[in-house]
This record gives C-alpha cells, structure tokens and sequence, in this order.
C-alpha cells in the first residue's frame, strides 16, 4: 500500500471522553473549543507520514523522530497547549493536488507523496470520521511550495485555487473551522538562497501566493461570513452564529519569519545564522550547535521557529 493511514497521536492529557455535541463550544474565554486538531500539509507539519513511507530511511537520522526538523513541529505544541487530539494527514514532499503537480519525498525524491485533495480521502479511509467529529475539529491548511519546487511553472493562482478546492470539500465532509497558514518566502530558504536568480524565482512565487491568498480571504468572507474578531477569529463564532457557519482564520507565517529576524529577536533566541541550515543543502553534514540557526536545513524552518509558530497558533485559537 503506497498511502498508509495517517498516524493519530493523542496528545491530550486528559482521558478521551465521547463527544456529545455536534458543534464546538465555547470555553469560558470565549474561544472555541475543539476536540480534534486536524493537519494536511506538507514537511512543515508531516511528523512521521513520510518517515513510515520510507520504513524509516526519510528523513535522515539527524532530524528529530522522522521530523523535518531538530524538535517537535509547531501543532505538537498546540495539540498540547490546547489539548487536542492531534491528527496527522501531512506529507513532506506534499504538493496542493498529485494531479497538478506530483509531489515526493525520500533521499532520490522517488517516493510518491498524497497532495492535498488525496490527503483528504485519507479521512474516510478506512472508514469516515463520524461528521460530529469533524464538526468539533479544527482544521488546519499548511502548504509551502512543493508545487513550485516539483513544477517551476506552477501559478500561485492555481495552488491557491487547489487549496480552495480542497477546503470546499472539507466544508461538504461536514467541516467547520479551518485555520489557513500562509506562506513563506521561499526565495529565502538555504537551498535557494545561494542563486538570487533561482531565489528571485522563488520569491516571485510566494510574493504571487500570498497576493492570491488575499482573493481568498475575500471569497471566503464573502461566501460565509468574516469572523468578528481578527485576531482571534474561534472567539465566540462555534457555529451558533448563524451568519457564520463556517469560520476561517489566517496566520501569516511570513511576517512571523520577518519577525524572528529582526536583531533584537534573534539575539534573544540565541540565532546567529539565518542564511544556512545547520544540516548542509547535501545532507552531508550537521552543524555542532543547531540553536543558532533559523534553518535546520536547506528547505525546513529549525525546532525554535517552530516552537514560536506552535505559540502563535495557539495564541491565535
Ligand atoms: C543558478 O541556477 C540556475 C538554474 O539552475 C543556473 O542556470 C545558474 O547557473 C545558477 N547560477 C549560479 C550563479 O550558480
């Protein structure tokens, strides 16, 4: 079987009690509670998809149990934070649709990886979560660019529309909060960041995505209704709201990149190099001391950035 069933962790630290509700309820801050956290995504997120696909050959030992990365990923700390039930539909290599453009991952980038609308399918396979549990879920969306890496023609257009696609789906599996987290530049990752043309390239894509993610946050409000507070787009909305029967939140990972860059910030988390990974683009070797690197390696963010993407979100929820 190519595509495994995507790995549940609990994380929550009570014992699991049935779900009586069919909607989100309000905590006593009046933010939404939810039961499940639920992410599709790409090797932002994937903690241990590709890791079983391979039989534990990707990623490469250094990395932190089979993550893209030196530490637990940013939802590990919000399944905790929060405590939910953390369940884990992403891929690395993951593209927004196999059928756009077909995404892998292992060493010889020869392992056929779900995209975003296969992702999806994994929730009826084998059998559908029952709709009162997706309806007390939050859904989060993360993709960062394995369109363009595995197609350089790609149009952000055309991920974003793929991204609405696949979130229309959800919402007719009976969703009903979605958390969208929007790109990076990723003309500034180490693997491009030594060519400015292929970075130029790169950032002229994400520049473009983000554009397109804006028409999106417009057709969503238009469609279902804008969420009264911005900055916490949960508070008070759990679906009672009649004028809102779907809520989208956004996080705008790049502005928190930017803001992990600036000096004041960087010193305070001990960052020295935000230009190279601490794992070589080749793998082939590891930095001493991965602390002082914002990249812990050519495509993936260091455990610190996702430890503060993981505080954000759950500020955000
Ligand atoms: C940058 O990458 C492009 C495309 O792979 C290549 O043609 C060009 O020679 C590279 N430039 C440098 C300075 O390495």
């Amino acid at each position: 079987m190519l595509f495994n069933i995507a790995s549940i962790v609990a994380v929550a630290l009570t014992a699991t009690t049935v779900t009586t509700s069919v909607e989100a309820e309000p905590t006593s801050n009046g933010n939404c509670h939810f039961d499940n956290l639920l992410v599709f995504g790409d090797s932002y997120s994937d903690i241990g998809n590709v890791y079983k696909l391979s039989n534990k050959a990707w990623p490469i030992k250094a990395n932190y149990h089979g993550r893209f990365t030196n530490g637990p990923v940013w939802s590990e700390y919000v399944a905790r934070d929060k405590h939910l039930k953390l369940k884990n539909y992403a891929y690395g290599g993951a593209t927004t649709d196999s059928e756009f453009v077909q995404g892998y991952s292992g060493a010889a980038s020869d392992l056929v990886v779900p995209g975003f609308i296969q992702q999806i399918d994994q929730l009826y396979t084998p059998k559908p979560i029952p709709k009162r549990d997706l309806a007390s879920s939050l859904f989060v969306v993360d993709f960062q660019g394995n369109d363009y890496f595995f197609d350089p023609t790609a149009s952000p257009t055309a991920v974003v529309a793929n991204i609405e696609r696949g979130i229309e789906k959800l919402v007719k599996l009976g969703a009903q909060n979605f958390l969208v987290v929007e790109n990076i530049d990723y003309g500034a990752i180490p693997y491009f960041a030594g060519n400015a043309t292929v970075a130029g390239l790169f950032t002229q894509a994400a520049m473009g995505q983000l554009v397109a993610y804006k028409d999106l946050e417009r057709r969503l409000a238009k469609k279902y209704g804008r969420s009264s507070d911005a900055k916490h787009p949960f508070r008070g909305a759990c679906h009672k709201d009649k004028k809102a029967k779907v809520t989208f939140g956004y996080y705008k990972m790049n502005d928190l990149l930017n803001h992990l860059r600036e000096p004041k910030v960087l010193k305070r988390l001990g960052i020295t190099d935000v230009v190279h990974g601490c794992v070589s683009n080749d793998y082939k070797t590891v930095c001493k001391d991965a602390g002082k690197y914002l990249y812990w390696d050519g495509f993936h963010p260091s455990a610190k950035v996702h430890k503060a993407l993981g505080d954000a979100i759950t500020e955000l929820i």
